[in-house]
């Protein structure tokens, strides 16, 4: 699918936007603080009903008035054309979505008509930042291309809160054996913990020889891995970040590349982690404590990769995110990538540029078109931002 026109009204710095898109690769070019981020986060949220910086919807809503329309003509490429019409109105306490001028409840119900995939530098925290932000990636990727993901971690969320709340009130001292209610709460969180493991898991074996093939292309010396983490398999680490999470590097490297069997043993971990649990006075074994690990040279990318390498890290790991959506979904996704090339070097600009598949429509953003005079790149549209306006450019 690529996006064919966008109107937006009252979203951020836009009263008012009417553009028309070509497939291929589209520069958005324009000075700090113009709207090219606003212009990406329209189309993602028209693409997945959220937006990738702001949790609050009404936060899009521009500024002193009360409503946003945002509206999509969608178009596939293939012989056999499909067309939608994605609307979108966003007010203080609700929000109503429409494709093809039918209403829909739910946001599954049409994240998988325009699938995209967004780069921005905050990117930058899947890789530096704690292991929430990996499970964040992984997660938003599952919720789109596995029908109930969502509702299942929810519930998994919902029993683990409980299972957390009498963890807190049973006393240390009190004869675990007789807790029937706990034992309950347990069988639970196994049954659906180990759903979003097993599909997390799944996941990262899925992405893997992407991933490594993304990370040679750019830096063909290196020697990279990419590997899921068991909760269990974490302990056994000691906390070298201020968020408590690891350093996977180290000589019992062999005792967390867990293999898919393990998941298997989760019920038998939660068990015997419960003593643990009741002095921590939480649950500190399942999938909300998970992590995936990446490897260059034997070690963790997080304590030992340089900027670039995790900057490439991160696009590589959004490359396989494109691969995987496209794959599942059986349409091409729109990729977004906001200010990505002010931040590498001329060679791997190159070959970011060599990535993007000309197929894909593809928006770049970029402060300074000067970022690209050393590449040979075809855009097939150029636009420029400016006053909260975009007016096309040859
Ligand atoms: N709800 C809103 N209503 C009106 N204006 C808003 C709203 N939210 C953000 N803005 C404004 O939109 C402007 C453009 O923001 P945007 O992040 O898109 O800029 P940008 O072109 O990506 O800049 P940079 O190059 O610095 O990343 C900002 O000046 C911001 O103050
Ligand atoms: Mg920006």
């Amino acid at each position: 699918m690529y996006l064919k026109k966008l109107e937006l009204i009252n979203f951020r710095n836009y009263s008012k936007l009417n553009l028309n898109f070509s497939k291929g690769v589209i520069l958005v070019v324009g000075d700090n603080g113009q709207g090219k981020t606003n212009l990406l986060e329209s189309i993602y949220y028209l693409s997945t009903g959220k937006s990738h910086r702001s949790y609050n919807h009404s936060e899009l809503i521009k500024w002193e008035k009360d409503f946003s329309i945002l509206r999509a003509e969608v178009s596939s490429e293939s012989a056999k054309k499909i067309e939608h019409l994605i609307e979108i109105e966003l007010k203080e306490n609700n929000i109503k979505i429409r494709v093809d001028k039918a209403y829909r409840k739910r946001k599954s119900e049409f994240i998988s008509i325009l699938p995209s995939v967004i780069f921005s530098p905050d990117d930058l925290r899947i890789i530096k930042s704690g292991p929430s932000n990996r499970r964040n990636f992984i997660d938003s990727i599952l919720d789109q291309i596995h029908n109930d993901f969502y509702r299942i971690r929810l519930q998994y969320q919902k029993i683990l809160n409980q299972r957390n709340s009498l963890i807190k009130s049973i006393s240390s001292s009190m004869k675990i054996a007789d807790n029937r209610t706990l034992e309950s709460w347990d069988d639970n969180i196994v049954k659906y913990g180990t759903k979003i493991i097993e599909k997390r898991y799944q996941f990262i074996q899925e992405i893997r020889k992407d991933f490594i093939r993304y990370m040679k292309f750019f830096f063909d010396k290196a020697n990279v891995d990419i590997f899921y983490v068991f909760s269990w398999n974490r302990k056994s680490f000691r906390g070298s970040y201020d968020d408590g999470s690891f350093d996977y590097t180290g000589s019992n490297l062999g005792n967390i590349i867990g293999s898919k069997e393990e998941i298997d043993s989760f019920g038998t971990k939660l068990k015997e982690n419960l003593k643990r649990d009741l002095s921590f006075k939480t649950t500190t074994i399942g999938p909300h404590r998970d992590d995936f690990a990446i490897l260059i040279d034997g070690k963790d990318i997080r304590s030992f990769g340089s900027q670039g390498q995790q900057r490439v890290a991160s696009i590589s790991l959004k490359l396989c995110e494109l691969n995987i959506l496209k794959e599942k979904l059986k349409t091409d996704p729109v990729f977004l990538l906001d200010d990505v090339l002010s931040e590498l070097d001329l060679e791997r600009k190159k070959l970011l540029i060599k990535v993007i598949n000309n197929n894909l429509q593809t928006f770049i953003t970029t402060t300074n078109i000067n970022y690209l005079s050393d590449i040979n790149i075809n855009f097939t549209q150029k636009f420029s931002v400016k006053d909260n306006k975009i007016e096309k450019i040859d």
